[in-house]
């Protein structure tokens, strides 16, 4: 396990890449925080300082405090709306377009791969932009802001069934989409080169992806600028931000 990222790591990741025939990508918060969109493990700031991801993104808060959960992703699907895809998206298309096959599997719900042209994309925990009814599960394309009259002002309701909308993104504690998650494990076993980037890789059936990987006889390789539970078995880890290893790892695979 190499202690840190070094030029001379890079050179030899570029050459895999550059070899590959199936290179998968695993994504999370850290690859938009270059995009200025928060991670999970920052504070939160402003006005939601005071709780914690894990205490908004659950079917129990949402049932508790529908106006609190729809507010905050509001306020999070309006900021996916104003930010763009930073230089770590695009070496991703970049990275796409020149190798036989790949897969890149994304934990994140901005939005911001998609944008930035990625094709091959499984979205393992849904899509911010997205609202479906919590009752009767139909999508809703658009929907009433109810009128602000104080803060008991609950989130839109459904027009077929009443219930309450909700963002159509996985919470802790629900299952993940059995499509995506099965593309990204058959992805995961397939491929021989995969790439983890920004993530802390804590949330599972996520985190599980990279053991999976390498137990198929994929290289593994971490980049993150702080060290996470995969530097135990990772094959390397690249530090640094995504925004700056990822274009260098194009650039010195295809000079
Ligand atoms: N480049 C690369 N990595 C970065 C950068 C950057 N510029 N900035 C931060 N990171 C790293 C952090 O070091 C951290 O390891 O990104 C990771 C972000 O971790 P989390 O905030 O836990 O986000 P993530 O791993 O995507 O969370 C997984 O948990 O909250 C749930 O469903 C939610 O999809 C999310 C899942």
């Amino acid at each position: 396990m190499d202690d840190g990222y070094g030029a001379g790591d890079i050179g030899s990741v570029a050459d895999r890449l550059r070899a590959a025939k199936f290179v998968a990508v695993l994504t999370g918060a850290g690859i938009s925080a270059e995009s200025g969109v928060p991670t999970f493990r920052d504070a939160q700031s402003g006005l939601w300082a005071r709780f914690d991801p894990r205490e908004l993104a659950t079917p129990a808060a949402f049932a508790g405090h529908p106006k609190r959960v729809w507010d905050w992703y509001a306020e999070r699907r309006a900021l996916a709306a104003r930010v763009v895809p930073n230089a770590a998206h695009l070496a991703l298309v970049a990275i796409e377009r020149r190798v036989p096959r790949f897969a890149l599997i994304t934990q994140n719900v901005d939005g911001l791969h998609a944008r930035a042209g990625s094709r091959a994309l499984i979205e393992l925990h849904g899509n911010i932009a997205r609202v479906r009814c919590s009752g009767c599960g139909r999508p809703a394309d658009r929907w009433e802001e109810a009128a602000a009259t104080g803060a008991d002002v609950l989130p839109p309701r459904c027009i077929h069934c009443g219930a309450f909308l909700r963002p159509d993104v996985v919470w802790f504690e629900e299952p993940l989409p059995q499509d995506a998650l099965a593309a990204a494990e058959d992805a995961a076993r397939q491929c021989d080169l995969l790439l983890v980037v920004g993530t802390s890789a804590e949330v599972y059936p996520a985190a599980a992806l990279p053991r999976q990987a390498q137990a198929a006889g994929a290289c593994v390789v971490e980049i993150n600028p702080q060290d996470t539970p995969l530097r135990a078995y990772a094959d390397f880890w690249l530090r640094g931000r995504a925004g700056e290893v990822l274009p260098a790892l194009a650039r010195a695979a295809w000079p």
